[in-house]
């Protein structure tokens, strides 16, 4: 699948213009893209009790699933989502922070492609060692 980096980061970045950031002041966006071509994207909502702060890939995944995308086959490993581009309100490219990557694990699976400066990069070295749904059930204790 040819993916077009320039306009999923266009894409973050529109939506990035639309957050609601106005204590930190640093306005996300993020873009996701499936196996079938469909474009989600989310942008950060903050709140003045600063710890209910969601973040852009937040909102991103819940409008993969609200959207019925989220339902799609598994392109890899885990999730429909093939490439995502998250971006602060400068349009230049910005990490998932480590919560928002475990997210983005389950949407996506370790090979999700993830935009950076130097290039798209596999989740799974943004995330190496992650805790997943199977460990989950390996490890779940009876009661
Ligand atoms: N933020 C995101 O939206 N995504 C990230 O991966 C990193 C941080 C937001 C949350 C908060 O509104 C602001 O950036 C500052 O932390």
């Amino acid at each position: 699948m040819i993916i077009d980096w320039p306009a999923l980061r266009a894409a973050a970045t529109a939506a990035a213009e639309r957050a609601y950031a106005p204590y930190s002041g640093l306005r996300v966006g993020a873009a996701g893209l499936t196996a079938d071509g469909q474009v989600v994207t989310g942008c950060n909502v903050e709140n003045s009790s600063y710890g209910l702060t969601l973040c852009a890939e937040c909102g991103l995944v819940s409008a993969l699933h609200a959207s019925g995308a989220g339902a799609l086959p598994a392109a890899g490993d885990a999730g429909p989502l093939v490439a995502v581009a998250v971006v602060a309100g400068d349009g230049e490219p910005l990490l998932p922070c480590g919560r928002c990557r475990q997210l983005l694990l389950e949407a996506g699976g370790g090979d999700l492609l993830v935009d950076t400066a130097e290039g798209p990069v596999e989740l799974k070295v943004l995330l190496p060692a992650a805790f997943t749904g199977t460990d989950l059930a390996d490890r779940r204790e009876t009661r």
